[in-house]
C-alpha cells in the first residue's frame, strides 16, 4: 500500500539528538537541540516546578478534561506575564488566549486560524533564518512563506538597514513573523531604539505583527525586558499575534505548555475570534493536557514561587552567559585569530558560530561535537567539564 511513500530526511534539529545518542564517544556533546543543561550537563528540573507538582498532587485535583482552550488561570497568567500586570489590553478584554501544545502546538493553531480568517493575504515573512520548524508549521497549515533579511554573518549581527529595507517591500496586510526575544537560531536580537523603529516601520506597512515568544527571561534573565519587544509594539497601537512556550524558561519541555493570543479590536470582536479558534483547535487535539498547565499557572499566580521562578530563570541566563565567556576566552588561550567577539554579543540560548558546513561536519566527525548545520550552537548544552574541550575543537577546525 505504502509503496509510494518516499524516505524522508531526519529533522534538522530534532535529528541531531538521534545522531548524537547513536555515538559511543565518552566525551560527546549534544549542542543540537535548545534544551538547558546544568553545569554537571544533567536535565534541570527547576525546584519550583518541583514544588508546584508536589503542591498540585497534595491538593487531590481530579483529571477531568479541560475546556477546548485549556486551564483558565493559566491563559490568564500566561498573557501577563507578557503583556505585563497592568495591560490596558487585557482590562479591556481585547486578548483571545488559548493553551497550546508549547510553542509549536500555538503557531500551528494560530497558522491554521490565520490561514481561514485572515482576509488581507495568505502571507507571512520570516526572519532569514528563523528557527527552522517555521516554515513547514506555515506551508502546513496551508499559508505562503517568504523572507525578508535579518542576519548579517559578515558581521555575525543583525542586518539592521537590510531588514528595514525589505520590510519596506513587503505587500500592505502581509504578516511579519518577529522573535519577542532571543532569536532561533541567531541569537542576534535587534536593541530597544532597533524595535522601537521597527514597530514604526511595520505600521506605516500596515503589516500584521506576529510574535514568537519561546525565550522570555532566557535572554537577559529579566522576563519584563524580555518582553520589550511585544510591550513596545503593543503600545504603539498594533494588533498581534504572540505565540508563548514554557519549556525553555520553565523547563517544561516535555510537558508542552505553551499559549496562543491574538489581540482584538473589540471584546466583542475578541469573543467573536474566540469562538473560532475554538472550532479550529476542537478537530485538532481536543482540548490541551492539564498537568504542566497547571504548574505553571501554580508558579505564575502565588507570588512566593513566582519569586523563587525568577530567581532560577535568571539562574540559568547567568550560567549560560559565563559560558558564552569561558568558551570566548578558550578560544583565546587555544591561539585563534578570528574575532569571536559575536559569541558574548548574541543572547538567549543559542550562538550562530559563522562555521560553515564543512566545518560542522568536521567538528562532529572528528570530536563528537553535535549541532545544527547551519553552525548554531545550543549555548545551554556547555559546561565546565566541556568548555574547554568545545574551545579546543573549534579552534582545530578555524584555523
Ligand atoms: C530548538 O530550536 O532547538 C528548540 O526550539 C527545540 C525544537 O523543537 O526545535
Amino acid at each position: 500500500v505504502w509503496s509510494n511513500v518516499e524516505m524522508g530526511p531526519p529533522d534538522a534539529i530534532l535529528g541531531v539528538t538521534e545522531a548524537f545518542k547513536a555515538d559511543n564517544n565518552p566525551k560527546k556533546m549534544n549542542l543540537g537541540v535548545g534544551a538547558y543543561r546544568d553545569d554537571a550537563g544533567k536535565p534541570y528540573v527547576l525546584p519550583s516546578v518541583k514544588q508546584a507538582e508536589m503542591e498540585i498532587v497534595s491538593a487531590g485535583l481530579d483529571k477531568e478534561y479541560a475546556g477546548i482552550i485549556g486551564v483558565p488561570d493559566f491563559n490568564s497568567a500566561a498573557i501577563k506575564l507578557a503583556l505585563g500586570e497592568d495591560s490596558q489590553v487585557i482590562k479591556d478584554k481585547l486578548n483571545v488566549t488559548t493553551q497550546a501544545l508549547s510553542g509549536t502546538g500555538a503557531l500551528r493553531v494560530g497558522a491554521n486560524f490565520f490561514n481561514k480568517w485572515y482576509s488581507p493575504s495568505k502571507t507571512i515573512w520570516l526572519p532569514t533564518p528563523s528557527w527552522g520548524n517555521h516554515t513547514p508549521i506555515f506551508k502546513h497549515a496551508g499559508m505562503n512563506v517568504s523572507a525578508y533579511r535579518y542576519y548579517d554573518p559578515n558581521t555575525c549581527g543583525l542586518d539592521f538597514q537590510g531588514a528595514l529595507e525589505d520590510i519596506n517591500k513587503i505587500p500592505e496586510g502581509d504578516i511579519i513573523m518577529l522573535h519577542a526575544c532571543a532569536h532561533n537560531p541567531t541569537g542576534v536580537d535587534p536593541k530597544p531604539e532597533q524595535w522601537q523603529e521597527l514597530s514604526q516601520v511595520i505600521k506605516a506597512r500596515k503589516l500584521f505583527p506576529f510574535f514568537d515568544s519561546a525565550y522570555q527571561g532566557f535572554a537577559s534573565g529579566d522576563t519584563d525586558r524580555d518582553a520589550f519587544s511585544v510591550r513596545t509594539f503593543i503600545k504603539d497601537g498594533h494588533k498581534i499575534a504572540l505565540t508563548q512556550s514554557f519549556s525553555k524558561n520553565m523547563g517544561l519541555y516535555g510537558e508542552r505548555v505553551g499559549a496562543l493570543t491574538i489581540v482584538c479590536n473589540s471584546a466583542e470582536e475578541a469573543a467573536r475570534v474566540m469562538s473560532q479558534v475554538k472550532i479550529i483547535i476542537r478537530p485538532m487535539y481536543s482540548n490541551p493536557p492539564i498537568h504542566g498547565a497547571r504548574i505553571a499557572a501554580r508558579i505564575l499566580n502565588t507570588p512566593a514561587l513566582n519569586q523563587q521562578w525568577l530567581v532560577e530563570v535568571k539562574g540559568m541566563a547567568d550560567r549560560i552567559m559565563s559560558m558564552r565567556t569561558r568558551l570566548q576566552e578558550g578560544l583565546k588561550r587555544e591561539g585563534s585569530s578570528r574575532n569571536w567577539q559575536h559569541i558574548t554579543d548574541q543572547i538567549g540560548m543559542f550562538c550562530f558560530t559563522g562555521l560553515n558546513p564543512q566545518q560542522v561536519e568536521r567538528l562532529t566527525k572528528e570530536f563528537s561535537v553535535y549541532l545544527t548545520k547551519d553552525g548554531r550552537i545550543s549555548v545551554a548544552g556547555v559546561s565546565s567539564n566541556n568548555v574547554d574541550y568545545l574551545a579546543h575543537a573549534i579552534h582545530e577546525v578555524t584555523k
